[in-house]
């Protein structure tokens, strides 16, 4: 199964993106989840190591559902709306809260493979630092980081929405980047499934 996680909480851009994403995937033959943080309480990471003592996090919201989906995933996607040059909040408390993952199992993320889509307003708002960030993300728990490759995707697949769903639909290299990601995506998908 392969996990969408979309980090906006609105059903606009990112949403949009991500749902195209998952769709195409599903079209190759793939099984998908979708997951929004829109309408979701996840607080952030409180760092009170109740996880590291017990291997589970101490806060009980919507998280939970989402460790279950993250560790069934053989493949993740993080798509994010570019907040402030990086990943949203809502993103990073999730990236933050997986901590609880790592206590209860040092390899749940490991060997899986990953890809990201960061969706900004302006055309160049630090849509390749907030891949960069779920990057990392993926780097520090073992998933395998995939981007489309140079050529227009060099870190996966970037969009200008002009802040709407209807401004990202008329975005060409946006979704070429997100082709090309893809590609990429299904082919580690394949050599590791
Ligand atoms: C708090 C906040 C910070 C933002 N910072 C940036 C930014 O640094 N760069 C950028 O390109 N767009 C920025 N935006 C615009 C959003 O990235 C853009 O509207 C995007 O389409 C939002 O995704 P959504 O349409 O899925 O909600 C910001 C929006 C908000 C609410």
């Amino acid at each position: 199964m392969i996990l969408g996680i979309c980090g906006s909480p609105r059903k606009q851009a990112t949403e949009y993106v991500l749902q195209r994403a998952l769709s195409q995937l599903e079209e190759a033959g793939f099984e998908t989840e979708f997951f929004t943080v829109r309408g979701k309480t996840i607080g952030p990471c409180r760092h009170c190591d109740y996880c590291l003592r017990e291997k589970r996090c101490l806060v009980e919201d919507d998280m939970y559902p989402l460790y279950s989906l993250l560790k069934e995933a053989e493949g993740i996607v993080i798509a994010t709306p570019v907040y402030n040059g990086g990943v949203s909040a809502q993103i990073k408390a999730i990236m933050d809260r997986c901590r609880a993952l790592g206590a209860e199992d040092y390899d749940a993320l490991r060997g899986k493979v990953g890809m990201g889509i960061a969706v900004g307003g302006d055309r160049a708002g630090g849509q390749e630092p907030a891949l960069l960030q779920i990057h990392t993300f993926y780097i520090l728990n073992g998933v395998i980081p995939v981007s489309g490759g140079s050529f227009g995707a060099n870190l996966g697949a970037c969009f200008w929405s002009r802040d709407t769903a209807e401004g990202v639909k008329e975005d060409p290299y946006g979704f070429r980047s997100l082709d090309k990601t893809l590609k990429m995506f299904m082919k580690f998908l394949e050599k590791t499934g």
